[in-house]
């Protein structure tokens, strides 16, 4: 099979697409025919060595995929070959096949096509798990999304309006607030140009944001918990501007408020019957209309490198696409 491989770290330059042995599958596995495959964040930081899982060489990137199932091992029941699926992979989806767990293996609904299904998992799945088990966000609430046109932002934007929030989208280009008001958001704050923290207050009436989402850490982190309501949740969701912040837990006392992690893999693989909920929940607004996956880029495989920089390089808006098939 081709197979785009990271056989050393180093940035998306140094990926290879070569001919590269059929993966073999084991027990608790199927094995997948990519169709499309998914760009992450946590692409970007996997080929650098950067990312909390470093796969042996040659490894290829890519942690998720849509396709048609190829093989099935003996323990996997609920799944068929000939199937069409989407399936978090972790690593291993820029390539025409991959062997994948089959607990994190889903058929995909028959409205939803396989590039849509790629870029869906992931993102839909991480960001309803925080918005609903996390944060427990009520109808009414006001939700603050940072970097809310990128993959987990804007599916956080799409949600939280699903869930009746009013929602407050933040990024960092007029460019990108656009993309966050098509997909629903009521308000939206530049904080290049604005200050988050002055800006969510006047928007609040001074009470501050109920729900806080927040992918990208560092300094908007900093400035997000100041603006923070009255038993507040701020969900910790990723740190894509490269610095884990750090808290003055005085900040959450004054404001009764609670700091949550939020780690969407182990919850799919802790929970798996509550995930599930969670897609059916998802698959019903996909399907009333609700929920409109935006894939702004779609790149042929030997192109990998180009879709793992658009979001390396803060370029991408919601979610880009590698077409396997
Ligand atoms: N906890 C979980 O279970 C989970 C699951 C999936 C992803 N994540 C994490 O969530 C974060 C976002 O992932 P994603 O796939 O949605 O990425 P993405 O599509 O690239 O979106 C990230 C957003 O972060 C903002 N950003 C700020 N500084 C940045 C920088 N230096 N480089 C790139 N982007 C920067 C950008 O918006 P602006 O330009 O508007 O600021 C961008 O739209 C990552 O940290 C990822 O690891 C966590």
């Amino acid at each position: 099979m081709k197979a785009v491989l990271c056989k050393a770290f180093g940035p998306a330059e140094t990926l290879v697409l070569e001919e590269s042995a059929n993966p073999e599958v084991k027990k608790n596995e199927i094995l997948l025919e990519v169709h499309a495959a998914g760009v992450n964040f946590p692409d970007t930081l996997i080929i650098e060595g950067k990312y909390q899982f470093k796969p042996p060489f040659p490894f290829s990137p890519g942690g998720e995929a849509a396709g048609v199932v190829a093989a099935v091992g003996e323990q996997v029941s609920h799944v068929k070959v000939g199937e069409r699926v989407m399936a978090l992979t972790g690593w291993g989806s820029f390539a025409e096949q991959v062997a994948v767990a089959g607990y994190n293996v889903m058929p995909i609904p028959a409205h939803m096509d396989f590039v849509s299904a790629a870029a869906f998992g992931m993102t839909y799945g991480t960001s309803m798990h925080a918005l609903k088990q996390r944060a427990n966000l009520q109808p009414g609430e006001t939700l603050l999304v940072l970097g809310a046109s990128g993959g987990v932002g804007l599916a956080a934007v799409e949600i939280g309006k699903a869930m009746g929030a009013k929602v407050i989208a933040a990024a960092s280009s007029a460019e990108k607030l656009e993309v966050a008001k098509a997909a629903g958001a009521d308000e939206l704050i530049n904080y290049n140009e604005q200050s988050l923290k002055d800006e969510v207050k006047r928007l609040t009436g001074g009470q501050g944001a109920d729900v806080i989402y927040d992918p990208v850490g560092g300094d908007l982190f900093d400035q997000a918990i100041r603006a923070i309501a009255w038993n507040g949740r701020l969900l910790v969701v990723g740190f894509a501007s490269g610095r884990i912040p750090e808290l003055p837990v005085n900040l959450a006392l004054l404001k009764g408020a609670a700091v949550v992690g939020v780690f969407w893999g182990s919850f799919a693989q802790r929970q798996p019957q509550d995930n599930l909920a969670n897609f059916q929940q998802l698959f019903a607004w996909h399907a009333a209309g609700q929920l409109k996956p935006l894939v702004s880029q779609v790149f042929p495989l030997e192109r990998t490198a180009e879709a793992i920089n658009a979001l390396g390089q803060r370029k991408a808006v919601g979610k880009v696409v590698v077409q396997v098939r």
